[in-house]
């Protein structure tokens, strides 16, 4: 194979386009064999008054064109994926298998419990697992996502609040809760979503929460505080339990954004640094392909507490080991999610843990420390970490400053480039407070040889930028589309084929 040379998609020129596109009028995917009983009109009240508009397109067309567009995609199956903060890694195919068994795919959620002890089992079996994971008492497997289980835990936060403020007879109501200026952007919104203010905690020279500005903003009508440790710089927060303890002395509670949960299974937990409630994006820690918008699972365990506000309804026990859905939960916040949640990523996330069990949980936290601190060292001489000061875990930020100010070149140059050279770029441009921040996550799963050849892409951009600095600012020249307008791409959707364009 030539090697280095930009690999292009099987497939004839002019295969590309949209289905409709392709479409022909009277072209069909399938064929029906001829009505053999007699043909009864649609009642007038069902039929549509228009046929909607579907693409006609024989099967061949249709397998054509949807096999692809997927071989014009970039995903975890091809390729090592490095984008910080989103934990791209490997899903065994295990894990598949096991979501597949029809035991599980056909059921029913609104078959009766004695009928549904098998899945009852598994998700009872797996909330036990992540309470132990975390140090939580009791969890719901509701949300389907990260940001959903941060809008779970604050709704708890606040039902918990209301309660005490019936209980005490003055003090203000707490309608605040601090986050830290590094934190990912779901938190403040889910904070205003949830009806408290969000106020921000600055991060002190070392990329840490600035635990002395923290003591300052922490008082009577601060509900709580959410924290992801390791932060979102992929740096362990050393004053945890001092930070914890200053909520709890003002009577607040602490909320653990589970995204890095990957980097410490086995190592330490949430509830043994004192947090109150704590999410986990299944689809980042466990089995689950995480891209899209879904589905996912943002499972959120709570303390013993704050068990009566879980979500409706639970998995509960009797006393004759049967299993059902216990909806009589007065204190409850409600539903979060239709039915169960998403089952079938919570089947994966199963067959992730027991797979691994604890010792191999342990190891997976490892791994993913190991392969990011080595990567940073690979990349270091010219792509230096932000914050340098304290040692990274499962992921870093390293800064493109310095090309900026020699070059020109940026981080989004950098990444566009990395494209060309065969593989996905790193997060770029977050956390904020980072200038021409390049976030990479590697993950536990890739082999020493991988990051080897992907840390050699990131280098020759960094070389390029110096030497031919246009090669990078057109970067990508390899892919179906160029650089695109990433602001409109992510504000003005166009959805449908055929949407026209909406006004300003
Ligand atoms: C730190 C952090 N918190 C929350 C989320 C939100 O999770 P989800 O994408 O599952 O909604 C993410 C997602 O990447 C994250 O990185």
């Amino acid at each position: 194979m030539n090697e280095g040379a930009p690999v292009r998609t099987q497939g004839p020129a002019g295969s590309s386009g949209t289905i409709m596109e392709r479409s022909s009028p009277g072209r069909r995917a399938s064929a029906f064999a001829p009505l053999d009983v007699p043909e009864l009109p649609v009642p007038a009240e069902h039929a549509r008054q228009a046929a909607p508009a579907l693409p006609e397109v024989a099967e061949i067309d249709l397998v054509r064109h949807y096999t692809m567009l997927s071989q014009r995609n970039y995903g975890v199956d091809t390729g090592p994926y490095p984008l910080g903060s989103c934990t791209m890694k490997y899903n065994p195919k295990v894990a598949e298998t096991v979501a597949a068994f029809p035991g599980f795919q056909r059921a029913h959620p609104l078959q009766p419990d004695h009928t549904m002890q098998g899945t009852l089992e598994m998700l009872w079996r797996l909330e036990q697992a992540l309470c132990e994971i975390t140090g939580m008492a009791r969890a719901t497997l509701q949300p389907p996502a990260g940001a959903c289980g941060e809008m779970t835990g604050l709704l708890i936060m606040r039902a918990f609040h209301s309660d005490e403020r019936d209980t005490r007879s003055s003090g203000p109501s707490r309608t605040t809760v601090l986050i830290p200026d590094a934190a990912h952007g779901t938190n403040p919104a889910s904070v205003r979503l949830a009806g408290f203010e969000a106020v921000s905690v600055p991060s002190d020279g070392r990329g840490l929460v600035d635990v002395e500005a923290l003591r300052g903003l922490v008082d009577e009508r601060v509900a709580g505080l959410m924290l992801t440790n390791p932060n979102t710089l992929g740096l362990f927060e050393e004053r945890i339990e001092e930070i914890t303890g200053l909520l709890h002395e003002a009577g607040g509670l602490v909320y653990y954004d589970g995204a890095n949960l990957n980097a410490i299974m086995g190592k330490t937990r949430p509830g043994d640094m004192g947090f109150d409630i704590v999410h986990i994006n299944t689809h980042k820690t466990f089995a689950t392909p995480h891209g899209g918008g879904g589905p996912g699972a943002g499972p959120v365990g709570v303390a013993e507490r704050l068990i009566d506000y879980l979500p409706s309804p639970i998995v509960a026990r009797d006393d004759d080991g049967a299993l059902r859905w216990d909806r009589d939960r007065p204190r409850s916040i409600g539903r979060l999610h239709g039915f169960n949640g998403n089952i079938a990523v919570l089947v994966r996330a199963y067959a992730y843990v027991f797979g691994h069990g604890g010792d191999g949980l342990t190891e997976v936290s490892e791994l993913a420390a190991l392969n990011a601190n080595y990567l940073a060292a690979r990349l270091r001489s010219a792509f230096p970490l932000a914050y340098p000061d304290a040692p990274p875990m499962h992921e870093f930020v390293a800064t493109a400053g310095r090309s900026k100010r020699q070059t020109g070149i940026r981080a989004m140059d950098i990444a566009k480039r990395v494209i060309d050279l065969g593989y996905h770029p790193s997060t770029v441009y977050f956390p904020l407070v980072v200038d021409e921040a390049m976030m990479i996550e590697p993950t536990e799963t890739e082999s020493k040889q991988t990051l080897d050849n992907m840390a050699e892409a990131f280098l020759q951009a960094a070389e390029e930028a110096r030497t031919d600095p246009s090669l990078l600012r057109e970067a990508p020249v390899t892919t179906p589309v160029r650089r695109l307008d990433e602001a409109k791409a992510a504000r003005r959707l166009k959805l449908r084929w055929g949407d026209v364009e909406p006004p300003d």
